[in-house]
């Protein structure tokens, strides 16, 4: 549990963004290392044993091994991984839902022991989708609704209508394809290989978590959105700290603040040390420690890191004198300096040696060509009490931050596939400054390592033929809101309020049209009409959050 915040906190809460961007970049640099900044990851539990081991079925397109570290010559296997699909908060128990990974559908259902399962999203019947199914009120296993066969939390099936004997239902060929699937860090990770070898793996590898965020001193909520383009494209721009001041100038950063950022990698004989033998399996990389903003150059507190095939994330790491000293950088009046540094003080006293964390997760995730899905989250373990939001508040913050990327992106990628960029990196981009050498890192991985899609998709760029209006570019309903329990809920209520606000508009004006003119009663039932209709316009507006909003860049000049 996380203390309330105190009221003489609250005129401080405007000062957050300041303080809290000054804390990512101002400490000393003489009290780090390289080494404090690299995570620990462990992994949590393994893969539910499967009841039946079964052949892959097509699903991929690849033989290739999936080794514990690659070596020069070998291609990352990205069916022999343990992908985060979805929130596992935000699935719906009585509502199998579809997910995409590498070109193959999935559907993600829970059994009657409220175990979540996934299963390759094609009846074996006729190949309708399961994730259309329903979860069976008597037996809690998922049936197909187009004619009502039933399988189990293996993909065993357990009924067909239509047969007068067992037998067709006991033949292997009327089993659903399962899935191996587990819950970490509140997250849903399926393996998708299927065959005997990659069943087998999935009981040895882990899943790319952060431990730390399973702590319950740290604040931050997960986030989901379907994106306009492709992962390698999500990717490069995660690990492109350059674009914040500009791409997402008045929300999270500000054009003033662009500049050189002078990022190093760390050399790949530092990457298979004990302390980063887990994050860098797989030919991940390292930054080493570097800072935002140029007069802090020999502050650096931040690393940012890849752990193939999904996870990057940014780290910075603090003291709690290391914030003070922050404090006291900041450009703000003597009160508010000291109002700041008793809190920074009351949060940290009661363990000054703990080491204090901010992070940035994203994982990236293939779903389609041309399209892909990102799952994030912000958090940190101190001054958590400032900021505070409710989830869907949250998110529709975290919305205006994508909705900066996402046309840009978009088109940039567009341009990439028309001109075969992504083959031929050095030659068709002009990347001079250390800012681009997270860009170049990627890029070299992944000219080694193309995604293996599934049977039958072809990577071209996604369907790039007809240009999408912005309208489905920042569209935010089918890409976040249906997934999402608290924007659901959130969107549920909102739509309520508009139509109560107005329906007590249209009674109130009823009553200040029945009452004599003039009357102080009806001059009061008058005005109370248009607050309402005012309420309900609030409601209006806000309620478009939760689909789309317009973002031009050329005017957020806030
Ligand atoms: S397609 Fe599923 S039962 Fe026929
Ligand atoms: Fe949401």
């Amino acid at each position: 549990m996380v203390a309330p915040a105190p009221r003489w906190c609250t005129p401080v809460v405007a000062l957050l963004p300041l303080l809290l961007g000054a804390v990512t970049a101002l400490l000393p640099a003489a009290t780090l290392h390289v080494r404090q900044h690299r995570l620990q990851l462990h992994a949590i539990g393994s893969a539910q044993p499967l009841l039946r081991q079964r052949h892959a079925l097509g699903m991929s397109t690849t033989a290739a091994p999936a080794p514990a570290q690659l070596s020069a010559g070998e291609n990352f296997n990205y069916w022999r991984a343990w992908w985060p699909v979805a929130i596992a908060e935000d699935l719906q128990p009585d509502v199998p839902e579809r997910v995409e990974l590498l070109g193959e559908a999935l559907v993600l259902w829970r059994d009657s022991n409220k175990q979540w399962r996934a299963a390759v999203d094609r009846c074996p019947h006729r190949m309708a989708p399961l994730s259309e199914g329903i979860i069976h009120p008597k037996t809690g296993n998922l049936m197909c609704t187009y004619h009502g066969w039933e399988f189990d939390g293996d993909g065993t099936c357990t009924n067909i209508p239509q047969a007068t004997t067992d037998a067709a239902a006991a033949s292997r060929r009327a089993c659903a394809q399962s899935v191996p699937v587990q819950i970490a860090t509140g997250l849903v990770w399926v393996w998708p290989d299927t065959s005997p070898e990659g069943l087998a793996e999935s009981k040895i590898k882990r899943p790319a978590i952060v431990a730390d965020m399973d702590l319950p001193d740290y604040n931050g909520y997960w986030y989901v959105r379907d994106q306009p383009y492709s992962y390698d494209v999500l990717i490069e721009n995660l690990g492109d700290p350059a674009h914040l001041p500009f791409a997402h100038h008045g929300v999270i950063s500000n054009r003033k603040s662009g500049a050189p950022l002078g990022i190093t990698m760390e050399p790949p004989s530092a990457l298979f040390g004990p302390d980063a033998k887990n994050l860098h399996a797989n030919g991940g990389y390292l930054s080493k420690p570097f800072a935002f903003m140029p007069a802090l150059r020999d502050t650096p507190n931040m690393v940012m890191g890849f752990e193939p095939p999904t996870l990057f994330y940014y780290k910075s790491t603090y003291t709690g004198d290391m914030l003070q000293d922050v404090v006291r950088r900041l450009p703000l009046p003597p009160p508010f300096k000291a109002l700041g540094r008793f809190m920074v003080g009351r949060d940290t006293k009661k363990n000054p040696d703990k080491p204090l964390h901010l992070y940035f997760v994203g994982y990236s995730i293939p779903t389609m060509p041309g399209k892909s899905r990102l799952i994030l989250r912000n958090c940190r373990n101190f001054l958590t009490f400032l900021g505070k939001k409710s989830r869907a508040a949250d998110h529709i913050r975290q919305h205006l931050v994508l909705d900066g990327d996402n046309a840009l992106l978009h088109y940039e990628e567009r341009e990439y596939d028309r001109l075969g960029v992504k083959d031929r990196l050095e030659s068709s981009l002009y990347l001079p400054t250390d800012a681009d050498t997270p860009v170049r890192a990627w890029r070299q991985w992944y000219q080694k390592n193309k995604i293996q899609w599934a049977c039958g998709v072809e990577d071209r760029g996604g369907d790039k033929e007809a240009v999408p209006p912005r309208e489905v570019l920042l569209e935010r309903y089918h890409a976040h809101t249906k997934h999402c329990s608290a924007c659901r809920a959130a969107l549920a209520a909102t739509r309520k309020k508009r139509k109560l606000s107005l329906g007590a508009a249209a009674v109130l004006l009823a009553i200040a049209a029945a009452l004599p003119g003039g009357t102080r009663a009806s001059v009061a039932a008058a005005a109370m009409a248009v607050a309402a209709a005012g309420a309900s316009y609030r409601q209006q507006q806000h309620e478009r959050e939760f689909h789309y909003v317009e973002y031009i860049h050329a005017m957020r000049d806030v």
